[in-house]
């Protein structure tokens, strides 16, 4: 397969959720997970373990597990659609289906990465203010997206769930994950049904970029 530049990699790099069951071969593997291993974290300590899922019966448990989650975040998700513009609306509509079909047939991907992170090693500076920490995932999500570009990078999809992280217990039970090792992400791993990925849709840059102080555009609104 032909190299694509990084630049490119990043703007056609979508989730994909619909994935052939052909396996994913092991050098493959080592490639897309070698580049996570390249990722940043606080003070280098690379605070990651990759568990690769390719057990028929476990990948079945776990999408008994992720299934009722995804159904519920659905539910609560598509009842707000309907106040949206008709073209935001089917977009947003399309999006859910693909997200069904990922759920319903989360065991069938060839892979489910899950990603882990070694909670005592994590520097969580914003521990101590009074809203919810984010800091702490600086030094795994990092990780996560190296492994989702990399799939861009060598034709395979990746769709990310963090819903399964609130079945912790259960994934550790069902995994073997020592106690201090926290799951982060879940990853469903394969080769595209379709062409998969494809131009991202995001906010223009103009919107989120500021200049000196907040919301004073860095580049003219045109
Ligand atoms: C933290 C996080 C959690 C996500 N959880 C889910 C999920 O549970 N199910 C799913 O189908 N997609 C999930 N996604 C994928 C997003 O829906 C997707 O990235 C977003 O809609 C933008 O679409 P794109 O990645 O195709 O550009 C998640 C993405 C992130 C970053």
């Amino acid at each position: 397969m032909a190299e694509i530049s990084l630049f490119e990699a990043l703007r056609t790099c979508r989730t994909v959720r619909r994935l052939r069951p052909d396996p994913v071969p092991d050098e493959l593997l080592r490639k897309i997970l070698t580049a996570a291993t390249w990722a940043p974290s606080g003070g280098n300590r690379q605070p990651w373990r990759f568990l690769v899922v390719r057990d028929a019966e476990r990948k079945r448990q776990l999408r008994e597990l992720y299934l009722p989650l995804w159904r519920t975040f659905s539910q609560a998700y598509t009842a707000h659609l309907s106040g949206l513009p008709a073209e935001a609306r089917a977009r947003q509509e399309r999006m859910v289906g693909s997200a069904d079909h990922l759920a319903e047939h989360f065991h069938e991907a060839p892979v489910i990465v899950v990603v882990c992170v070694h909670i005592p090693e994590l520097a969580i500076t914003d521990a101590g203010l009074d809203r919810p920490s984010v800091v702490g995932g600086a030094s795994i999500y990092p990780a996560v997206q190296n492994l989702i570009l990399a799939c861009r990078a060598v034709g395979l999809g990746a769709a990310l769930t963090t819903l399964l992280c609130q079945k912790e217990p259960e994934v550790r039970a069902l995994l073997d994950i020592p106690v201090g090792w926290a799951t982060c992400a879940h990853l469903a791993l394969g080769f595209p049904e379709g062409a998969g990925h494809g131009p991202v849709r995001r906010k223009p840059v103009e919107r989120v970029a500021f200049l000196d102080r907040w919301e004073q555009p860095l580049f003219p609104v045109s």
